[in-house]
């Protein structure tokens, strides 16, 4: 039988303690700081902010920052960080935004930005819970806001690196998973080196899981994080935003703001409250 995921990438002290480390922000980094600053957003909400690198940097430019994270191993990282600005950090998932809210004379967190960074929409895997989601989102915004996420293209196929089905020329396969004969190996200032690599374990549908193996040469410790995405398509995303009210107004394929097509890496989304 097939084992459950355990997403212990997110819980397990010593993965969450190299998550920075391996699970870089540079990429995507400078697009949302941009994004933020052209929307002109005064308040935040980081949904899924994992260990709060990317509230970090928001914070830096000014913004205020309301950061909701459901890994309690994750959100204790974010507060060993000395912040310039204060930031409300709330223990929790994107369903407890309409608590939050209603503890507001306004009965909304009144945010003029969410964003949902690292890929956390593919975590809701049922449809029922990323439509609960997007309604969580719609609400927390004053009109005018916006919800900005991206998902990975499906046509990407990341855990296929090594398959001959990738054509060469499909601009879209440069985004892969390292694997067990390609490992990549990053330094940590505190754990040393770490290996990790991605092991297929099986594709349904459109859900796909995984394990993603490290290992830690300077102690030999070998550690797996048993995890599960789904892969959502440009259609599907496009009909849950409209569902959800929503107004979607870019489609982005990748990081230099360049417009999605099919075989782009991303579908990065940034949707209007109306
Ligand atoms: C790949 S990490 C991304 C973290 C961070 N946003 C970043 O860019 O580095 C995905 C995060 O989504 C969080 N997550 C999973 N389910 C969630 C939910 N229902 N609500 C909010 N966050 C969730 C996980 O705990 C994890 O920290």
């Amino acid at each position: 039988m097939q084992a459950k995921p355990n997403y212990s990438e997110f819980s397990e002290p010593q993965l969450v303690a190299i998550y920075d480390t391996v699970n870089c922000i540079d990429e995507y980094k400078d697009f949302y700081i941009e994004l933020a600053k052209k929307l002109s957003a005064t308040t935040i909400i980081d949904i899924g902010c994992g260990t709060g690198l990317l509230t970090y940097e928001l914070s830096k430019q000014g913004h205020k920052l309301i950061a909701i994270e459901p890994s309690l191993a994750m959100i204790e990282r974010t507060l060993e960080r000395v912040y310039d600005s204060p930031i409300r950090f709330i223990h929790g998932g994107v369903e407890n935004l309409d608590s939050l809210g209603a503890l507001e004379e306004t009965k909304t967190l009144n945010a003029d930005l969410a964003i949902m960074t690292g890929h956390v929409a593919q975590f809701f895997l049922n449809d029922a819970d990323w439509q609960a989601a997007l309604s969580s989102i719609y609400k927390a915004l004053k009109p005018g806001g916006h919800f900005a996420f991206e998902c990975r293209n499906p046509v990407v196929q990341p855990w296929f690196k090594e398959s001959a089905a990738i054509d060469a020329t499909n601009h879209a396969a440069h985004i892969d998973w390292p694997s067990a004969t390609n490992r990549r190996t990053v330094h940590d200032q505190t754990a040393g080196d770490v290996e990790w690599w991605a092991q297929l374990i099986a594709v349904n549908g459109n859900r796909v899981s995984y394990e993603i193996h490290y290992f830690f040469p300077g102690t030999g410790d070998k550690l797996i994080s048993i995890n599960e995405l789904r892969f959502r398509d440009r259609n599907q995303l496009e009909k849950s935003l409209v569902d959800a009210g929503f107004v979607i107004e870019k489609v982005f394929g990748n990081w230099d703001f360049s417009l999605a097509d099919s075989m782009s890496p991303e579908f990065i989304f940034v949707a209007g409250r109306a």
